[in-house]
């Protein structure tokens, strides 16, 4: 794998996926649609190793690419620059967000699913979509660590998912393998291993409470392989499986 990590969207989980990766001992190069000057100062305080670019320049130069931009923004990612990449996608669908996409029916379809339908000839792979970006960087730990968390995994790529899981162990994580992309919706909003279990309480997302400190400082808990296996086996599907904010605005921490 390359030791470039290319990150579209260089917000709340572009921004902290880039620390992970920097800190694991890889480049990044992360671009937005407002151009790189946009991103001038994330990449300031990534420091060395850290560049803002346009997004054609992240496709030439990388080869793993964390998709990190609202779900809306899928389709319109161009299939084309993607061709041939493996992406992680961490993208989930939040109605308030994104407003209502008819061809999310998360009964009958995974919306990585739908990510991959879209970008033909890459090689999508679910992952790190189910932790808050808080818990992300801060329950990262080494290999080996016992209060190491495991974050599910999905794909139609076996070798992509193999990428992926390398990945994810050198920037903190365990691996759980979902299996295939159609099965990827035991990550999705409201299932149980979505966000509560790794923020530590019972329904941050679903009740959504206005302590927004407490969710900045929460110290998190550790999610272990046999407890992921565990939630992932527990999960129900249904017609609704929606992310939804309550009455958090994350933009203001
Ligand atoms: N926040 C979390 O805790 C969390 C946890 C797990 C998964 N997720 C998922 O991760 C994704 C990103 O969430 P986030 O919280 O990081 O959102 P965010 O903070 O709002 O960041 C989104 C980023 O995407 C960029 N963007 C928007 N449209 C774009 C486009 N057309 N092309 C390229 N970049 C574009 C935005 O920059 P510009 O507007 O400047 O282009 C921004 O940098 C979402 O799908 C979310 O559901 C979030």
């Amino acid at each position: 794998m390359s030791t470039t990590v290319g990150i579209i969207g260089g917000g709340m989980i572009g921004g902290q996926v880039a620390r992970l990766a920097l800190n694991a001992g890889y480049k990044v190069i992360i671009c937005n649609s407002r151009g790189p000057d946009t991103l001038a100062e994330l990449v300031e305080e990534l420091g060395a190793g850290a560049q803002a670019a346009r997004l054609e320049d992240v496709a030439d130069k990388t080869d793993l690419i964390v998709l990190a931009v609202p779900f809306a923004v899928y389709s319109k990612l161009p299939v084309d620059l993607l061709k041939g990449k493996v992406l992680v996608d961490t993208l989930n669908y939040y109605p308030e967000r994104d407003g209502v996409m008819p061809e999310v029916k998360t009964e009958s379809i995974a919306t990585s699913e739908l990510v991959q339908r879209h970008l033909v000839g890459a090689k999508v792979v679910r992952a790190i979509n189910n932790l808050d970006f808080v818990r992300l960087l801060s329950r990262a730990r080494p290999a080996g660590a016992t209060d190491r968390s495991a974050l599910p995994i999905a794909s139609d790529f076996a070798d992509a998912k193999a990428q992926v899981i390398t990945f994810l162990d050198t920037i903190g994580y365990d691996s759980v393998d979902m299996g295939a992309l159609a099965d990827s919706w035991r990550s999705e909003p409201t299932m149980p291993i979505y966000v509560n279990p790794y923020w530590g309480q019972a329904s941050v997302y679903t009740s959504g409470p206005t302590d927004i400190s407490s969710f900045m400082s929460a110290p998190g808990r550790t999610v272990s392989k046999v407890e992921a296996q565990t939630l992932l086996a527990s999960a129900v599907r249904h017609d609704k499986m929606f992310g939804s904010l309550g009455s958090f605005d994350l933009s203001k921490p």
